[in-house]
């Protein structure tokens, strides 16, 4: 590092303070790379508004310090992968120590040795009692092996998922992602055998949301897709979290699961959002009562690295045929050595910080706070989530018309009263939660004053 870089870290403060503007972002120094970024960047990637974005320099726990010095509150985690924290120590050491020695292997040729203490570690916190897993470096590869490993065992390539699913843009995993936005322009390279069930919205359902859902999954698994193709892969989100933070009716997923598997069909879980803690238990599906047959997992599983998994039982992972020299799925870096360092720092840490109990107290708590403080506010239609995976749903008026970007209006008031959020949901109108795990009282108190000022201003 060089001593200017040194001389620009924060005090050991960062982490848990509370939100500090001292230009209104986003500032000058944003705005200059802003236009540089507009000169090399491709303009589809990073959204360049007027209000919108600040360019991040450092973080730690739950702050984030921009290119002008001001300091905010990260109530995102980062897409939700700062679960533990930005920069956790125990990350940090662990990522240090193996970058000292090899930053990178030949993942499936000659492997770093410590994808094999990692994959072991990994597998104690599977549900199936011996697993196998195969690594990656983002929640989209996740799917997509999920994917054709439903296809291996089945034999069925028709999938079932769900209205609002996101499960990665890349192509194979964007056929079963439903955004418009998303699928448009490459709807005829998208695989076309599959359908979309309707996710439960009690909402708007109200008890009758799991039945209605249901019979459609029902139907779609004995009929197939429209075009008559079988199914025999199920992916589904415990909780959808781009969708909004959806949460099904108790005893929905349980009933799914038995559905597919009685059609012998494969339950994919895609908990690359809700896996890792973030739902309060490693699994999402352990909460909601799914009974995966792959888990996909990503985000907070390398603490901010890009590391990524498909994960199953043997008997099941074992229809993948055994490797004669070429592998079928892999990339070049697969079980890199400082991911994996910094996934078993994850797993340390998680267990030394009992983070999953502390994501359930905390997850309620905020629950509990946005509810007393929200509820009642004129377009709030719900404060809803599991663990620290929330959303606040916001509608027009009196009715349960989503306020179309009205969730888009609410983050950028918030940025720039210091607290970062996202705007969710196919209407951008439920703003999204998903925080670290470590917030002090003030950053609470800070945060949920922050949304109720920042909804009462976009509603008006
Ligand atoms: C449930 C879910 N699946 C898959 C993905 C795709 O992950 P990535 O962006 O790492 O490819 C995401 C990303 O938000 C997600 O939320």
């Amino acid at each position: 590092m060089t001593p200017d870089r040194a001389a620009a870290r924060s005090p050991d403060t960062l982490g848990r303070a509370l939100p500090s503007v001292r230009v209104a972002p986003p500032g000058p120094a944003s705005r200059r790379l802003a236009q540089r970024l507009r000169g090399v960047e491709s303009r589809n990637v990073t959204y360049l508004g007027d209000r919108w974005p600040v360019f991040w320099e450092e973080a730690r726990g739950a702050n984030v310090r921009d290119v002008d010095g001001n300091v905010f509150l990260d109530l995102t985690g980062a897409f939700g992968v700062a679960l533990l924290g930005h920069r956790h120590p125990g990350v940090v050491a662990a990522v240090a120590e193996q970058s000292d020695l090899l930053i990178h292997g030949m993942g499936d040729v000659h492997p770093p040795a410590l994808k094999v203490s990692y994959l072991e570690r990994l597998a104690e916190r599977l549900p199936w009692t011996e697993s196998r897993t195969v690594l990656a470096n983002s929640g989209s590869e996740a799917v997509e092996i999920a994917l054709k490993t439903g296809q291996l065992v089945t034999g069925r390539p028709g999938i079932l998922a769900f209205e609002g699913s996101y499960h990665g843009l890349t192509l194979g995993a964007l056929a079963a992602t439903d955004r418009e936005l998303f699928r448009g322009p490459f709807r005829e390279r998208l695989y076309p055998g599959v359908a979309f069930a309707p996710f439960p919205d009690p909402l708007r359902d109200g008890a009758e949301a799991a039945d209605r859902s249901l019979v459609e999954v029902e139907r779609i698994l004995a009929e197939g897709t429209e075009d008559g193709t079988p199914v025999g892969t199920v992916v589904v989100e415990p909780v959808q979290g781009r969708a909004g933070a959806r949460v099904a009716p108790s005893g929905f997923m349980a009933r799914l699961s038995r559905m597919a598997k009685e059609a012998g069909a494969l339950v994919v879980a895609d908990e690359v959002f809700t896996g890792v803690g973030r739902c309060g238990e490693f699994l999402a599906s352990t909460r909601v009562g799914l009974d995966p047959d792959l888990v996909c997992l990503g985000k907070a599983l390398g603490g901010g690295f890009p590391l990524s998994a498909c994960c199953g039982p043997a008997p099941l992972m074992d229809r993948w045929p055994e490797s004669r020299g070429e592998a079928q799925h892999t990339s070049t870096f697969l079980g890199h050595p400082a991911s994996c360092a910094a996934g078993l720092g994850v797993l340390e840490v998680m267990e030394m910080e009992s983070t999953t109990a502390r994501v359930r107290i905390l997850g309620g708590r905020l629950v509990r706070e946005l509810r007393g403080r929200l509820a009642g506010l004129p377009g709030v239609a719900e404060v809803r989530g599991l663990g620290l995976l929330l959303g606040v749903e916001l509608v027009e008026g009196d009715g349960m018309e989503p306020a179309a970007g009205r969730a888009v209006q609410v983050a950028q008031a918030a940025l720039e009263l210091g607290v970062l959020v996202l705007p969710a949901g196919r209407h951008g109108h439920v703003v999204e939660l998903s925080p670290p795990v470590d917030l002090t009282d003030q950053q609470i108190e800070c945060g949920v004053d922050t949304l109720e000022q920042a909804i009462r201003g976009a509603s008006s």
